[in-house]
């Protein structure tokens, strides 16, 4: 269960814990002040994070994060998503929205 705070003053918002995000590779919350927010470890085996908004620019499905392949994949069309959110491959045509994204005390934030 993700709890969801209210964004701080300077725009981040906690989104989950670190130990979330270990454990299944990817951090999905759904009740962001900017709706929902897919948090992965990437590049694998750094302590980097990127954040997108998973909503598929093609239809709206909620993408998916495929470590093996290094992309956002959507369920429904397949279309696929570079770790910066550009299309690499169709039918989607606008790339996936970005955030900023760091960790701080264990928690994951997001500036919103
Ligand atoms: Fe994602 Fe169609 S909704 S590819």
């Amino acid at each position: 269960q993700v709890t969801t705070t209210p964004p701080r003053a300077d725009g981040f918002q906690v989104v989950g814990t670190v130990a979330d995000l270990e454990k299944n590779g990817q951090l999905l919350n759904g009740e962001t002040a900017a709706g929902k927010v897919l948090i992965v470890k990437y590049p694998k085996n750094t302590s980097q994070i990127i954040a997108v908004n998973p909503t598929c620019t093609h239809k709206g499905c909620v993408v998916g994060w495929n470590q093996d392949q290094s992309s956002f994949v959507c369920p429904c069309h397949g279309s696929k998503f570079a770790s910066d959110g550009k299309v690499t491959n169709g039918p989607a045509e606008k790339p996936l929205s970005t955030y900023t994204a760091k960790v701080e005390d264990k928690e994951v934030l997001v500036k919103i």
